[in-house]
């Protein structure tokens, strides 16, 4: 069955190009689920997200509605284009509504089981056809093909938060990826609007390889009293010209998934690089998430609470 499945993936001349990608399912609508959902519909491709519930699918819709919206209010966008783009997008609850897609996104939370779960649950919904791949940032790409019949039609598409903004996605091929699957998801990567950089399934891909020891690095700085948070932060993006100090990205990634991510990699390398310096230990355990949470290294919180 399955060899039967890799062979038709190969010979089809479509797949090979990544021009038969039309229809795309994107399961998780939060932070990078709505994203690579807005950028796809933009691409023209036909997108059906799915949501655990109706509050989920409301909360999701409107984080797309309020991007595009802001793209329309900063000229980037014509109020035709928002609808056009919001019409290519159908929402569901039900999982068997991914049937017809020809390739399914997967952005739910960062546990493997559960992604697992997900992808065994569409192996036995979609075509045969069908490219199934993660967003995932540390999770190994092949355990979770490991679930379905179609290890040869899995990737990871890693992208960037925000996604509608951010340039780059990384393209993660397995040991049983095919040349074709592989071709067709960096052409998907592609048609949306994004500089493809193709990597191999180890954790952290390229980017997170690198950044996370970086983050580590400057919650170390931190700790051992070299300078202040806002002059490691002044000092990384007027020294080096990146849009944000470390810090800074530590509230907008999130401390706990810079935590989690760390951790992944810890086990997998065990490295001292990849070690989570207590202070990021303790502000999680203690809620200080970042952005999201209203407090991290900085404090969001409007009105600031009285000391
Ligand atoms: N639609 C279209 N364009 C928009 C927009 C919208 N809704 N909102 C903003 N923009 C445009 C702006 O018009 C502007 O374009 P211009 O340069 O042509 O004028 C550009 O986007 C930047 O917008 P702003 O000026 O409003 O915002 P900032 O300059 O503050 O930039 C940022 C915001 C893009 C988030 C920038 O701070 C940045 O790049 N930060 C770093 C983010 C980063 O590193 N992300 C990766 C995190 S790691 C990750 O995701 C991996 C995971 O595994 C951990």
């Amino acid at each position: 069955m399955s060899i039967q499945t890799g062979m038709s993936i190969q010979t089809g001349m479509s797949i090979q190009t990544g021009m038969s990608i039309q229809t795309v399912g994107v399961v998780g609508c939060g932070l990078m689920g709505s994203g690579i959902a807005q950028i796809s519909a933009q691409a023209g491709l036909k997108v059906i997200v799915r949501e655990v519930d109706a509050k989920a699918v409301e909360a999701g819709r409107k984080k797309i509605d309020g991007f595009l919206g802001k793209a329309v209010e900063k000229g980037k966008l014509t109020a035709e284009e928002k609808a056009r783009v919001l019409s290519n997008i159908t929402f569901t609850t039900a999982l068997e509504d991914l049937k017809p897609c020809d390739l399914v996104v997967e952005a739910i939370i960062e546990n493997l089981e559960a992604k697992r779960d997900l992808f065994g649950a569409l192996d036995k919904l979609c075509g045969p056809h069908a490219i199934f791949a993660s967003n995932t940032s540390s999770l190994a790409v092949g355990d979770m093909a490991a679930s379905t019949k179609r290890a040869q039609n899995f990737v990871g598409l890693h992208f960037f938060n925000p996604v509608p903004l951010m340039k780059l996605v990384e393209v993660v091929r397995t040991l049983e990826t095919t040349e074709a699957v592989f071709a067709s998801a960096c052409a998907f990567g592609e048609k949306v609007g994004k500089t493809v950089v193709r990597a191999k399934d180890t954790p952290g891909f390229v980017v997170n390889l690198l950044l996370v020891p970086y983050l580590l690095d400057a919650v170390r700085a931190l700790e051992s009293g070299v300078a202040t948070k806002e002059d490691i932060d002044a000092g990384m993006k007027l020294g080096c010209g990146y849009p944000m100090g470390p810090f800074e990205l530590l509230d907008f990634v999130g401390l706990d998934t810079t935590l989690y991510i760390a951790d992944i990699m810890f086990q997998e390398f065990k490295e001292y690089r990849y070690s989570a310096p207590p202070m990021l230990r303790r502000l999680v355990a203690g809620g200080r998430n970042g952005r999201k949470a209203g407090y991290g290294f900085y404090d969001y919180r409007q009105p600031a609470p009285a000391k």
